[in-house]
């Protein structure tokens, strides 16, 4: 990547201080859709007190972590893998499985069609209710990958229809690969999620400690499946891919019921008011979904998803230009939900861009 083009993912601090000249700290950034409220506590205090073992290797097995994140997830620990990142279990599952071709619920998140790419697994998009691929002809051994709840939609999949999904791949020799790296966002997660379904031939669950607890840079995420496919990932994986610290902050996170509760309490209440106050700017279609971002549509208020990244960044505010989603127009922004006082400047901020007739008559002038 050169120095200007743009990152393929949201969150790069570095990537915009460099390009806009300010300093990385001073950035707000709604273009990852991590927990404003975390990491939680006791987070910071286990890693406080683990900071003297990263002179030793990781547990290679990470036991005790792995233990902690199966207790949280209600689910057997021989059906559990921990991996680095939600993403290292997409790439690692999609190599492992090898499945003929692979059908993306669109629009979604760009790492699987990367994780396709580095598998060289042929991919395509299927933007159309996931009821109609049970009435479809399905390839033999094709994947299924679909986010539960989507990005950037925030869409929830009926988990009926998902398991009639899994049936019918998995007659054929297919997989279902559902990412749950949002679900924990849900005030009842459990009512969406196939976790408790791991294990059934066919399904790889994966899913992130990365955006519910605000660890990106930690990278901790797990896999779940049955015990011989897990034992497959595990064979193409690296060994320690999950660190010391990694391990240390997955035990504590996951085990701090008080943050979870508040999360579960406190999102939905703040994603509704900034949906309401965007949607009084009258410059986006909101569409809210059920996660902790909104995509919203700016084609009525005449700029496109670009120039409002744009305008926003000059003033220190990291947006999702969301046109490059399959599906999506040049109209599609993500905005992460946040804290009330950053929700609000937010609005503030994309209210004198509305306002700035500069970026009109750049448009004009293009
Ligand atoms: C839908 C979805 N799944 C998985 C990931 C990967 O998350 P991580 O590797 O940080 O756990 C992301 C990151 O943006 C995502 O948006």
């Amino acid at each position: 990547m050169t120095a200007r083009e743009k990152p393929a993912h949201g969150g790069q601090r570095r990537w915009v201080a460099e390009t806009y000249g300010r300093d990385e700290r001073s950035w707000l950034d709604f273009s990852a859709n991590l927990n404003p409220l975390g990491p939680p506590k006791a987070v910071r205090a286990a890693l406080a007190a683990g900071l003297g073992q990263i002179v030793f290797y990781p547990d290679l097995e990470a036991k005790a972590a792995t233990l902690a994140v199966a207790g949280y997830l209600k689910v057997a620990p021989d059906h559990i893998l921990l991996t680095s990142g939600g993403m290292e279990a997409i790439y690692l599952a999609v190599r492992a499985l090898q499945p003929a071709a692979a059908l993306i619920a669109e629009p979604a998140f760009m790492g699987y069609r990367e994780a396709c790419a580095a598998a060289q697994v042929p991919a395509e998009g299927f933007t159309g209710r996931l009821e109609e691929l049970l009435r479809r002809e399905l390839e033999p051994r094709q994947m299924v990958l679909v986010g539960q709840p989507g990005n950037p939609t925030g869409q929830l999949e009926d988990p009926q229809v998902l398991m009639a999904l899994l049936e019918r791949l998995a007659a054929q020799g297919g997989n279902l690969l559902l990412d749950e790296a949002f679900i924990d966002f849900l005030p009842e997660p459990e009512a969406y999620s196939l976790r408790h379904a791991a294990g059934r031939p066919g399904l790889l669950v994966t899913g992130s400690l990365t955006k519910f607890f605000t660890l990106p840079g930690l990278r901790v995420g797990y896999a779940l499946g049955p015990p011989p496919l897990l034992d497959a990932l595990r064979r193409l994986k690296t060994p320690w891919s999950v660190s010391t610290l990694a391990q240390i902050a997955a035990a504590a996170a996951v085990q701090d019921a008080e943050f979870i509760a508040a999360s579960r309490r406190l999102l939905p209440i703040a994603r509704l008011e900034l949906a309401t106050a965007l949607r009084k700017l009258g410059l986006f279609e909101v569409q809210e979904g059920q996660a902790n971002y909104l995509l919203l549509d700016a084609a009525p208020s005449g700029l496109t998803a670009a120039q409002w990244a744009e305008g926003a960044a000059r003033r220190g505010i990291m947006l999702r230009d969301a046109s490059g989603f399959p599906g999506l127009t040049r109209y599609h922004l993500r905005v992460a939900v946040r804290r009330a006082d950053e929700n609000e400047r937010l609005v503030a901020v994309l209210r004198e861009i509305g306002e700035d007739r500069s970026l009109r008559q750049e448009d004009r002038e293009v």
